[in-house]
């Protein structure tokens, strides 16, 4: 099949263009198209054979359906048999752009489109060609990425060109797309929507508008095996590799100094041993690698994503980095991360999977440990009620903050009847920054974990006053805000995602705080022995 490229970028009248697209769409054939997030390969969304083009030209298995694209919200009654309220009201909100709603599907959609499912996945984009093309057609447009399954997204017509290139019919060429990750997807067949992966419409953003909305398990993994669900992913995409290079990619997250240093350790090792290297990296590192490894023989391939604080850079580009990697013919990929917070949280969804969760977790060579001396201290323990939230998130960024100090760091409760697993939602937060859990159960507090030498940070005064009165042997019983010099702590979290991210920020700079006066002290304490020689 020959491939016609049409560039519809505003040089030529497009009119024609658009006509012929919509007949080779009516007539069962395929094109592919711009939209505002990734390019799509678009058949006729009511004609299984079109489908099952999608399909072939792909080389993706027939069980993962397809989106529905639609260019007009009273298109939506055509293909789907009911829109909550919910829904509607995230179509009113979200359309036309980078978001698709999971509904129950009319039966005039095949089940060649759904991969079987009845329910179907409908995207309304707001980019002008798309809706071009889905006018000129007159049907609804079933359209997944346009690339080779396994292969990153495409983000621009060279990039479907490479994968498709005689698979389909035309090209329509509306340059770079501007989002640069797939839509963010929604099952709003539940009470709660839920998140079937991450876009650039974000959690927060959804459960602004309607209250609540939950993430799917594939969504917050951090690994292969969390991501594997016995049943299978709601989104049936999910489960397969992605957004993959043809080379190994590993990512590497923790201080940013720490894991410039050990990426350009690792690099020079692969470089040594005759590989070419990729090195993925933010614009604020950028100068660091090219230096470090220039004048290697094989040459280092160091591509910036933008800079960390802006994620709309790295979501832009992320996905043509891959491709340019692969074309440059490298035989391993080193990548830093961004925090994961907002639309960086989606980039890194796709950087994992792409990496196949091959995480290190970078040390820092010298980490700014909390040191004993000064510190009359041999242990803490952060103490709460139930020893299910605070008292955990303080101990296991303590636990972080005084690794290798010598200090020992735990938490306990003072009103725990039996233990149970600790808050799960304070286990995500922690994961969110990289941080295990220091503990999985909760533990009640007893005389026996106090020792002369032990200081007890409570969650707050009433916790502090209990401590007091039950355990006479208590020497240092303080708050953790008095301890780190303020007045108040937190509030515990009432329940969304975004209260947990604060408790966790409010916690992380008091204990900051607190683990620098324990710093302090020892610094004095060296000054004073100074003075004393
Ligand atoms: O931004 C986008 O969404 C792009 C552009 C072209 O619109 N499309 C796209 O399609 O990313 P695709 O096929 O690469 O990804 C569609 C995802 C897959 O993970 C698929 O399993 C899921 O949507 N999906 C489709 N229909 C579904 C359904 N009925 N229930 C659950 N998941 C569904
Ligand atoms: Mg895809």
């Amino acid at each position: 099949m020959e491939t016609e490229i049409a560039k519809i970028d505003g040089s030529v009248p497009t009119r024609e263009i658009f006509e012929r697209a919509g007949q080779i769409i009516r007539d069962g054939g395929l094109v592919a198209f711009p939209t505002e997030t990734v390019y799509g390969l678009g058949g006729n969304a009511f004609d299984p054979e079109a489908s099952a083009r999608i399909y072939a030209a792909k080389g993706r298995p027939s069980d993962n359906p397809l989106i529905v694209h639609i260019s007009d919200l009273s298109q939506l009654e055509s293909v789907a048999l009911e829109v909550p309220e919910t829904a509607r009201r995230l179509a009113e909100t979200f359309w036309p752009g980078p978001m698709t709603l999971i509904l129950p599907k009319r039966p005039e959609v095949p089940d060649a489109t759904t991969g079987g499912l009845q329910t179907v996945a409908v995207r309304f984009p707001s980019h002008p060609a798309a809706r071009a093309l889905i006018d000129a057609a007159g049907v609804p447009i079933a359209a997944p990425s346009a690339n080779l399954s396994g292969r990153p997204s495409p983000t621009s017509a060279e990039h479907v060109a490479e994968d498709l290139t005689g698979r389909v019919a035309m090209i329509l060429d509306g340059g770079p797309c501007s989002i640069g990750l797939e839509s963010t997807i929604i099952d709003c067949t539940s009470d709660e929507p839920v998140i079937l992966r991450p876009g650039y419409i974000l959690p927060e953003q959804v459960e602004e508008l309607v209250g609540s909305v939950e993430l799917d398990r594939v969504v917050t993994a951090d690994s292969a095996e969390e991501a594997a669900v016995p049943e299978g992913p709601k989104a049936p995409g999910m489960k397969y590799r992605h957004y993959a290079p043809s080379a190994p990619l590993k990512l590497f997250e923790g201080e940013r100094e720490a894991v410039v240093k050990r990426i350009i350790a690792l690099a020079r090792g692969s470089m040594d041993a005759g590989q070419k290297v990729g090195v993925l990296c933010s614009e604020e590192t950028r100068g660091s690698y090219q230096v470090a490894l220039s004048g290697g023989l094989p040459s280092a391939a160091v591509r910036s994503f933008g800079s960390v604080s802006e994620p709309e850079q790295a979501a832009a580009s992320l996905f043509a980095l891959l491709r340019e990697m692969d074309a440059e013919g490298v035989c391993v990929i080193y990548a830093e991360t961004l925090p994961e917070e907002g639309l960086g949280a989606s980039v890194m969804n796709r950087l994992k999977k792409a990496a196949g969760f091959d995480i290190e977790h970078v040390r820092s060579a010298e980490p700014k440990a909390v040191v004993k001396t000064g510190f009359p201290f041999s242990d803490v323990i952060f103490a709460d009620r139930g020893n299910t939230t605070y008292s955990v998130i303080c101990e296991s960024i303590a636990a972080f903050l005084c690794r290798g100090s010598g200090i020992a760091v735990h938490s306990r409760g003072t009103s725990v009847l039996f233990s149970e697993p600790v808050n799960e939602k304070a286990v995500r937060i922690l994961a969110d920054h990289g941080l295990r859990p220091a503990r999985a159960e909760t533990k009640l507090l007893e005389s026996k974990d106090i020792s002369e030498t032990t200081l007890i940070l409570t969650s707050d005064e009433s916790v502090k006053r209990k401590i007091l009165r039950t355990f006479p042997e208590a020497n240092f019983v303080l708050t953790v805000a008095e301890f780190a010099g303020e007045s108040e702590g937190p509030d515990m979290p009432a329940g969304g995602r975004e209260q947990y991210e604060a408790l966790y920020q409010d916690l992380l700079r008091l204990l900051t705080k607190a683990a620098g006066r324990m710093l302090d002290d020892r610094a004095e304490r060296e000054e004073t022995d100074g003075e004393n020689v």
